[in-house]
């Protein structure tokens, strides 16, 4: 009978709560339906509302509980993430709605990072097309299809700067850049959450991971953070306000320490900083099982001790450990947690349940109609091809790309070359390498692949040392007009926990390469990975490089109309390339010391056996045309606080295609109370300017664009000199002089 009676309280209360298309409202006002809500709730159904089990379909950790249906059942589970399409969701739905005490429906969320079922290219080589439309497009298409197979939740985007190609998780991110990076952060919240919740076609964001998670020491995944508050503040903490103010309403905490806590117990980053600071309202949940982890790093004796760490610090929601399910009503019961911050965290978990519609509705997202009709879907092949083409960074080219339209044999080679389960990459949720274009099946298909005869043959795998197949490939080379060689990294070889101390070309690849070379044909090289390489050799050895990452389901169409020069490259590289992995961290926003690199001075910063310099800067990528850029002219070469400035200039098209240009804003702060880089992004544009056209392109900057934190670690201006570059990529030399007065 009591059942009875608050299952009809709730249905009363669903019916008279605002519609769940409104806008995302705050959760510090308290709201009638979750306040009954709340009244009715035991201490162990809070508790569960706060706890998020994976299910048995996928893990990336280990599994703390198998029980997690009835879990369900008994309201100690309040979220499940791993479980998707209509008919497991709708399964695990209904335990909630029909076998639960007071019905509070489940929250599903998975690890929707680049696609869902159409897969987009890594979100690495995404940053590379520098095309904010085109990220929100595929943010938005990619959370469409998840939303239709009964997601409400992903944990995207991820947001963390680095300058670790060591670390396998530099391909989930934008790079190494806080600028691209925060636009980036925030074109993917738009793209997943839109502008309001409970729409059929978005999902709730999760913004991750908090903080400082892509600055591991050495870039062994996991490991400790150990940087100085103001790199923190400047380079890494960007991201995540930008998402932060764009509207995303969680945030996923990181497995590191930072400043010796670590971040699932740290008061300083999830309450200070994200709420006292940046006001933010939605709720936190932790990264896996970071909260247990808290007793390995040492500063909790036990998981107990841990929860009541991390519920007192601000995490509301417990992914994986179990801690605040099982063990913090011990800190209830003894005092060191108090109920009111329980509540607070129950609150804010309901309030987004309820806006995303699930009171009203707990099946909205579970129908099969809708489902097959979203998923994969003709537009959505479509633009994930659109975006997969603007991600390709042409690294070199001698003359041989494009194509020439004649007849032509073209041997295509390497152990990527005709894959299919690699294009997808790392974090690939259900997409799979069935559905993806490979690029000898993408050269063959193309319209313009009747000009040529095709020869293809493996030659080698990714890794091993099997070269049997070098001869006879070395045979077909030389009757072979041009060679187009696909090698790379296997899929498994970046994301998480796939640090590496060698970031090579695995197997004899490279081998195949340098032997190919021999027979003296021109060579197109496309490199499909997940992190930056050390790519010294094939720049060497190939007459042309393709920078092609895992460019997801369209990889081979993408790829096609490039090498045939359908789509002139426009991407640019978000992260250097370094020469060696001694080199790393190699970054273009360096200070420039009290030494700078002075080649005929020996006490200068140096290296005795490598450049300074990454073999491929930040900001690079070349195009099938040409760029001229005209010196910057600005608005006013002396300006206030309260002044805006523009910066315009002329770039012109000299070569013999249309093309797009990626025109990059640098500022320099040449004297200041704290040493600045000797670059920083400011802006960037990326227009089409057509062969033998000029365009002016304008820049306004503001008062924000020249701050950064003082001696106090104030955010402030200081009068001076700034140059401000404008150019194609992170080494242009391309400048004016402005000054700021006070
Ligand atoms: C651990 C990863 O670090 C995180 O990014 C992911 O969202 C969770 N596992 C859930 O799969």
């Amino acid at each position: 009978m009591r059942i009875i009676n608050v299952v009809a309280i709730l249905m009363i209360l669903a019916a008279c709560s605002p519609k769940s298309t409104s806008k995302i409202s705050s959760v510090s006002k308290k709201d009638p339906f979750i306040e009954q809500l709340m009244s009715k709730m035991t201490l162990d159904e809070k508790l569960g509302q706060m706890t998020l089990y994976t299910t048995d379909w996928e893990s990336t950790g280990p599994t703390i509980r198998g029980g997690y249906q009835d879990d369900i059942k008994s309201g100690r589970c309040g979220a499940l993430f791993n479980s998707h399409t209509v008919d497991f969701t709708t399964q695990l739905q209904k335990i909630a709605m029909e076998e639960s005490r007071l019905k509070i429906p489940l929250l599903f969320g998975y690890d929707v990072v680049h696609g869902y079922k159409t897969m987009f290219p890594i979100p690495l080589g995404e940053a590379a097309s520098w095309d904010l439309e085109a990220i929100e497009k595929s943010a938005y298409i990619m959370s469409k299809e998840a939303a239709a197979s009964g997601l409400h939740w992903t944990f995207a985007p991820m947001v963390d700067i680095t300058r670790e190609p060591r670390w396998g998780r530099v391909m989930e991110g934008a790079g190494e850049d806080p600028y691209l990076g925060s636009r980036i952060a925030e074109a993917r919240v738009r793209g997943i959450q839109g502008d309001g919740f409970g729409k059929m076609d978005r999902l709730l964001a999760c913004v991750k991971h908090f903080a400082a998670y892509g600055a591991p020491i050495a870039g062994r995944d996991y490991n400790s953070v150990e940087i100085s508050e103001r790199v923190f503040r400047e380079t890494y903490l960007p991201p995540y306000e930008a998402a932060i103010k764009a509207g995303a309403k969680t945030v996923m905490t990181s497995f590191n320490d930072y400043d010796g806590v670590p971040a699932s117990g740290s008061k300083y980053l999830l309450t200070d900083i994200l709420r006292k600071e940046w006001g933010f309202d939605g709720f936190v949940v932790t990264d896996y099982t970071s909260i247990n982890e808290m007793v390995n790093h040492g500063v909790a004796k036990d998981a107990t001790d841990a929860g009541i760490m991390a519920v007192n610090a601000g995490v509301d929601m417990d992914m994986q450990s179990a801690a605040f399910q099982e063990k913090i009503k011990i800190g209830i019961t003894d005092g060191r947690v108090k109920i009111e911050k329980i509540d607070a965290s129950v609150r804010r978990i309901l309030r987004l349940k309820k806006e995303l519609g699930l009171f009203e509705n707990p099946y909205k997202f579970s129908d099969k109609q809708r489902e097959s009709k979203t998923i994969m879907a003709k537009e959505h092949l479509e633009a994930s091809k659109d975006v997969a083409k603007k991600s390709v960074v042409l690294l070199k080219n001698s003359g041989i790309l494009p194509l020439p339209k004649k007849q032509l044999k073209i041997l295509v080679t390497g152990p990527l070359a005709d894959d299919k389960n690699n294009l997808i990459g790392a974090w690939s949720a259900s997409g799979e390498g069935r559905h993806c274009v490979s690029l000898y099946e993408g050269l063959r298909q193309h319209p313009a692949s009747a000009n040529y005869n095709f020869e293809h043959l493996k030659g080698c795998e990714i890794e091993g040392n099997d070269r049997s197949q070098f001869n006879i490939i070395l045979e077909k080379a030389s009757t072979s007009d041009v060679i187009i060689l696909a090698i790379g990294e296997h899929k498994d070889m970046s994301g998480e926990a796939a640090s590496k101390t060698m970031i090579r070309i695995p197997g004899v690849q490279e081998e195949l390469l340098k032997a190919l070379k021999t027979i003296g044909k021109p060579i197109i090289t496309v490199v499909m990975n997940g992190r930056p390489l050390v790519l010294n050799e094939v720049d060497l050895n190939s007459d042309a490089v393709i920078e092609a990452w895992w460019l997801g389901t369209q990889a081979g169409n993408a790829l096609a109309d490039i090498i045939y020069g359908d789509y002139n490259p426009s991407g640019k590289l978000p992260i250097c390339f370094p020469r060696n992995e001694g080199q790393i961290p190699i970054y273009y926003n360096h200070k420039n010391t009290g030494r700078p690199l002075n080649p005929t001075d020996k006490y200068t910063t140096k290296y005795l056996d490598a450049p300074n310099t990454p073999l491929y800067a930040f900001g690079y990528g070349l195009s099938y045309t040409t760029f001229t850029y005209s010196t910057p002219s600005t608005s006013k070469v002396s300006f206030s606080d309260a002044d805006q400035v523009t910066i315009s200039v002329n770039v012109s098209n000299t070569g013999n295609y249309d093309g797009e240009e990626v025109v990059q804003l640098y500022i320099r702060d040449l004297i200041a109370s704290v040493t600045r880089p000797v670059k920083e992004l400011k802006a960037f544009k990326k227009l089409m300017i057509k062969k033998g056209e000029t365009k002016k392109v304008e820049f306004v900057l503001s008062k924000k664009d020249f701050e950064f934190y003082d001696q106090a670690m104030k955010k402030t201006t200081e009068a001076g000199e700034f140059h401000i570059f404008v150019g194609s990529n992170s080494d242009t030399k391309n400048k004016i002089s402005v000054f700021l007065t006070k």
